[in-house]
């Protein structure tokens, strides 16, 4: 855990933000996986974690604003859970840990809530992506699970979106500590790319990589060679000598801060021309979308400035065709890059999407478009200095959307199908760093990852 003045910093300036009544953050409890005493591994809420810091099941955090107190409510360990689990440290010994004085038995926080209903108190609570929660919420505030979504607390949304948008120095050390397993789960699946192999002992031995260094993984492994299927789990195909292998994959620091990268690199371990070709576009526009990143500026206007990057090489290979300001307007460019540039991370890696997209990605000057492509783009608003974000153009021929658009007609000014159908099978080229918005500009979290056609190459050949 952080010093605990830090979560007390936090949750004075939520209340200061919230101004009146009361804020409930439940903590997460296990989750079975195939029968009650067979649970999922145990992830806590990141609300929960950003405010009160404890790690362990079954917790409650309350904030009383009015009285300007917190608590957390939970239960000590019983003798049953000692024999089965060992000794355990009180809910008072941990949560002093989190600079909370008030503790009291899990149950406890229902006799709390209710007393605070009847008073005509307001209780703030944010949106809810667990079933249990939600179960727990309904019993809790009397308030039908199908009926949460309406009632959830909009003004401690966004006090939640503006402090966590925001990393302090601890949070951006946390980051730069798990980017460090990050190379290393990267570059070991560049070392052990080669035809023969199943994708799946690749992936296994990367996330081998992020269980050894205390983490988890921040989200099912994509490593595939058919990297044209944007979020493709399935990892059961033996890597081919003419193959592409995409491996987008992040892991979670001890305090839970993400890492999220991308790297695509031939099997064989040397790229073709035609591989070169495509990797250097989504190279170049990457790099391009990284220099210009600095606060004030809106990543709306970032990704733009990419897409046209991809656009303008895709023409320079004459797969797309004429001016290309005005292709990438029309969303010409999204048949070969149909996702956004990016998007927020820390303690999630896509950062508090439980709380709606929409509040952590804009606001009233930024709106999301709602054209095909540039609708994805999970965060559009202009940046500030301490944000962390994903850069990661791409290009992929996905053969059913090249398909449609086809049959159709799209944007036939600017694309030139027939050229188009001789790629598929190529499958998709991804590239993803991590990035700190800083006072002037911004840089790459973590040891550079080999990215570069050269730099591919060289490490491959280890
Ligand atoms: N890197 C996976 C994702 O952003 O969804």
């Amino acid at each position: 855990m952080f010093n605990k003045t830090i979560y007390q910093s936090r949750r004075k300036t939520l209340k200061e933000s919230v101004k009146k009544g009361i804020i409930l953050i439940p903590g997460n409890v296990d989750v079975p996986m195939n029968y009650p005493a067979n649970t999922y591994h145990f992830r806590q809420d990141s609300n929960f974690l950003y405010f009160f810091g404890l790690d362990q099941q079954k917790l409650i955090g309350i904030m009383d604003i009015d009285n300007d107190k917190d608590y957390i409510f939970g239960d000590d360990v019983s003798l049953d859970g000692i024999i089965w689990m060992g000794p355990q440290p009180s809910i008072s010994e941990r949560s002093e840990k989190a600079g909370v004085k008030n503790t009291a038995p899990y149950n406890q926080a229902y006799d709390f809530i209710k007393k605070a209903i009847s008073e005509k108190r307001t209780v703030h609570f944010l949106p809810q992506y667990r079933a249990e929660n939600k179960l727990m919420l309904e019993k809790l505030l009397d308030i039908r699970v199908d009926e949460l979504p309406k009632n959830v607390s909009t003004d401690l949304i966004r006090g939640v979106v503006e402090l966590r948008s925001v990393k302090g120095p601890e949070e951006i050390a946390e980051l730069e500590k798990v980017m460090e397993t990050a190379y290393e789960m990267h570059t070991t699946a560049m070392k052990m790319a080669k035809p023969g192999i199943y994708e799946r002992e690749i992936s296994g031995a990367v996330e081998g990589i992020a269980l050894a260094k205390g983490g988890m993984l921040s989200f099912p492994i994509i490593l595939t060679v058919n990297g044209e299927t944007l979020h493709n789990h399935y990892h059961g195909n033996i890597l081919q000598d003419g193959q592409m292998l995409l491996v987008d994959t992040g892991t979670e620091s001890e305090l839970h801060y993400a890492s999220d990268h991308t790297r695509t690199f031939p099997v064989s371990g040397k790229f073709t021309s035609k591989q070169k070709d495509i990797y250097n576009i989504v190279l170049r526009s990457q790099l391009r979308a990284i220099d210009a990143i600095k606060p004030g500026i809106s990543f709306k206007s970032i990704h733009l400035l990419a897409m046209e990057e991809i656009a303008s090489g895709l023409r320079d290979l004459e797969l797309m065709k004429g001016d290309i300001k005005a292709a990438v307007e029309k969303g010409a460019h999204a048949l070969f890059m149909p996702h956004g540039l990016g998007h927020m991370m820390g303690l999630d890696v896509h950062d508090m999407e439980d709380l709606g997209e929409n509040f952590v990605g804009y606001d009233d000057e930024v709106k999301r478009a709602d054209q095909f492509g540039t609708a994805f783009l999970r965060l559009g608003r202009k940046l500030k200095a301490g944000y962390v974000l994903t850069v990661e153009p791409g290009i992929y021929f996905i053969p059913a959307l090249i398909d449609k658009w086809e049959k159709e007609g799209l944007h036939k000014e600017h694309i030139n199908y027939d050229k188009v159908r001789k790629f598929i099978g190529f499958g998709g080229v991804r590239i993803e760093d991590d990035i700190l918005v800083t006072e002037n500009g911004c840089r790459v979290l973590g040891k550079p990852i080999p990215k570069t056609v050269e730099e591919i190459e060289e490490i491959m050949k280890k």
